[in-house]
């Protein structure tokens, strides 16, 4: 089941138009949630180099506050419980934009996992800590986690499936919602994922969020 509701945090004006359903970083997002062999070494290592170069600028490009009204969207209405998420992991952490205000929220430090060096070098969040690993084969024991949280990250259905505990949630959060490089439809993203989940979804300021569940 998905419930969308009604937008309550307003449009902000002027969202940037980054990324189409033509752009690259689209089909590549989509090879990863919906194909078997989507993610492999080599595109791993193409990502990797990819994000090392934007590294340097990541920061002044985007601002913190672009991601924000989802997270609190997402927290105030998407049953997110802080005191029912004991761990937690944020995937495609980058420089931390999401991540101080994720862990504020959650009362609990963040664990944050990439795989450019460059950007977790530019991991800016007290407390919290930047880890180099893979989202599509983490290091985890299964059922290790009450909540993944992705923001403008790559969906890895299998993994997140199995990492996740049963009762277990993904937040996941576009930021420029569909006009985001690495953009899934709330119903992309549960028909990705075994077996069968539910979301809760909408949108704020710039972007979208949904908080996925098993069923
Ligand atoms: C579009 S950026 C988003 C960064 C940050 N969440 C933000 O919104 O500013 C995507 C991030 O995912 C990272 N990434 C890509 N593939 C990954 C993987 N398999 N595991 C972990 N991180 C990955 C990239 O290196 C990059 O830092």
């Amino acid at each position: 089941m998905i419930n969308r509701l009604a937008r309550t945090i307003p449009e902000r004006a002027h969202r940037p138009t980054v990324a189409g359903a033509d752009h690259p970083m689209r089909k590549v997002t989509q090879q990863i949630a919906h194909e078997p062999h989507g993610w492999d070494s080599a595109r791993r290592a193409k990502v990797a180099e990819l994000f090392d170069g934007l590294a340097p600028d990541w920061n002044v490009r985007f601002t913190a506050e672009e991601s924000w009204p989802c997270i609190d969207d997402a927290f105030s209405r998407g049953g997110l419980d802080a005191a029912g998420v004991h761990r937690w992991l944020e995937v495609g952490a980058g420089t931390g934009l999401a991540t101080g205000r994720l862990a504020e929220l959650l009362h609990s430090p963040a664990v944050a996992v990439d795989v450019s060096l460059e950007m977790l070098r530019r991991f800016d969040v007290r407390g919290g800590s930047p880890v180099l690993a893979d989202a599509g084969s983490l290091p985890l024991i299964d059922g290790a986690l009450d909540l993944i949280v992705a923001v403008n990250a790559f969906l890895f259905p299998t993994e997140y499936d199995r990492v996740l505990a049963p009762g277990g949630a993904l937040l996941w959060i576009n930021s420029l919602a569909e006009f985001t490089p690495i953009h899934l439809p709330v119903e992309d993203v549960v028909a990705s994922l075994p077996n069968t989940w539910s979301a809760v979804w909408s949108e704020a300021g710039w972007g979208l969020w949904a908080v996925v569940r098993r069923s």
